[in-house]
């Protein structure tokens, strides 16, 4: 019995993966190949991956949007749990990350699933506002300065019902008290959200961080 949430601990974690979750050889595969990488840090865990996975499965989402791509990991976990007719728009603004990701995109036999956009993600989403009210699905995981302007956006797209998941919520702990314009940033989002009468929400504890709004 606790009334925390427990530290995870590197076997912990492996544990998670290992019993506590069905993995995808292609997610395995792009875990793997990213782990050679410096920047590999910023795919999300395995657990996150299915735990975002049994809410696109709890939540009906079929049409979505990611902002933030990188080498696709969680938007390939996203589609994979969508019916065959789901949709994600995936924005980002590199191409050579994001060529990684069509591979594995590919791979996992998902491409046909996905839309890829690259400019600035605030371009992509004003581009995309013909589609207010038709989403059901949005995650952030691009650059924090800009995090309240994405969950505004996301908002506006949303259907009622739809959710908009936010990452690194927690940004290691320095939300507490912030002392840098990331921290700042994504601080002030999650202050923001809590205070939203169009949401209902939760940031949860998941590996950095799951801020996840639920539209009224
Ligand atoms: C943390 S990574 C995303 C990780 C990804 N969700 C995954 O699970 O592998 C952040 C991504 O945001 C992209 N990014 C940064 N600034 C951006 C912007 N203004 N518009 C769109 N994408 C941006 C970066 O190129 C990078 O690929």
């Amino acid at each position: 019995m606790s009334r925390t949430t427990l530290t995870i601990s590197p076997e912990i974690a492996a544990y998670l993966t290992d019993a506590g979750m069905r993995d995808h050889p292609v997610l395995s595969e792009l875990r793997a190949r990213m782990a050679d990488f410096t920047e590999g840090y910023m795919q999300i865990s395995p657990e996150q991956g299915a735990f975002m996975q049994m809410l696109v499965k709890i939540s009906g989402a079929r049409k979505g949007i990611e902002i933030g791509t990188f080498t696709g990991y969680s938007a390939l976990a996203t589609v994979l749990a969508m019916p065959e007719d789901g949709h994600l728009t995936c924005l980002d603004v590199s191409e050579e990350w994001t060529n990684i990701a069509r591979e594995h995109w590919q791979k996992g036999g998902v491409s046909e699933k996905i839309t890829l956009k690259i400019q600035p993600a605030l371009d992509s989403l004003s581009e995309m506002a013909d589609q207010e009210g038709s989403f059901d699905w949005v995650f952030i995981d691009a650059d924090k300065e800009n995090y309240l302007n994405y969950y505004q956006r996301s908002i506006e797209l949303l259907k009622s019902g739809g959710l908009v998941l936010v990452d690194n919520a927690l940004w290691g702990g320095t939300v507490v008290n912030p002392q840098d314009a990331e921290a700042r940033a994504i601080d002030e989002c999650n202050r923001f959200i809590q205070q939203d009468n169009r949401v209902d929400m939760v940031l949860l504890p998941v590996s950095d961080g799951l801020m996840i709004a639920r539209k009224r």
